[in-house]
């Protein structure tokens, strides 16, 4: 999909609001980057990376003791392992730029599962994750420019990344729970895969274990809408 010149001025905005380059840096892939880590993130991607890949987990996310890794550095958190994979990068960003997320994500006094979209999930979408057409419906092709078009596209923003936001780790299969974004899901297992429910979207793995929660890599995007 193009994106409109408004959507454009409102995205610099927000990026430049917030300090940081997940909207400008997914917009264009080849130039896609990592915002530089700071130095505390920097070393954790190094102890990190031994246990972060963990392609034969996704069958059964539920069974932290097979996974190795990371369940023995007590200190590491979800705010620290979010961005270390770069394939989750466009999500680990808007889970950095809104706050209600990223306050979560760095609280140890209550776990989280993190369901992470790919970057090429997020990219495929037919619109942009702060798009809605019903702004576009109801203000057209104007609908995030300006003071109130940047708080509805952050607004749009946050329900999209709430939605992907589970305040429960471990979450137990069929165990159904509202997300930080209000709508309702579950995981199954599938042929083999964890799927999320509702819209079928499999887990391509658990990306990360940690003190916190768990980090799980989606192949596709929940549905957000209300
Ligand atoms: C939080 O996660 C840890 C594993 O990282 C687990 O031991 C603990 O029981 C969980 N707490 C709650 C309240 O689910």
């Amino acid at each position: 999909m193009k994106l409109t010149s408004p959507t454009i001025v409102a995205l610099s905005v927000l990026a430049t609001q917030a300090q940081l380059l997940p909207f400008s840096s997914w917009l264009k892939p080849n130039n896609a980057r990592l915002a530089p880590p700071s130095s505390r993130q920097h070393q954790q991607e190094a102890i990190m990376n031994p246990g972060i890949q963990l392609p034969n987990e996704p069958s059964k996310p539920d069974a932290p003791s097979t996974a190795g890794g990371n369940e023995g550095d007590s200190t590491v958190i979800l705010s620290d392992v979010i961005s270390s994979q770069r394939i989750i990068n466009i999500f680990a960003g808007f889970t950095r730029d809104i706050s209600s997320v990223s306050s979560r994500l760095d609280t140890t006094s209550q776990n989280t599962t993190v369901l992470a979209p790919l970057n090429s999930a997020i990219s495929d979408l037919p619109r942009k994750p702060w798009e809605d057409p019903q702004d576009y419906a109801a203000l057209g092709a104007n609908a995030y420019s300006g003071e109130d078009g940047e708080d509805r596209a952050h607004r749009n923003l946050r329900r999209f990344a709430e939605s992907h936001v589970v305040p429960v780790s471990p979450w137990k299969e069929g165990e159904k729970v509202k997300t930080m974004g209000g709508n309702t899901v579950w995981w199954e297992s599938k042929k083999g895969s964890a799927v999320v429910q509702p819209g079928n979207v499999e887990v391509e793995r658990v990306a990360s274990k940690v003190k916190n929660g768990e980090v799980w890599v989606l192949k596709g995007v929940l549905n957000y809408a209300e």
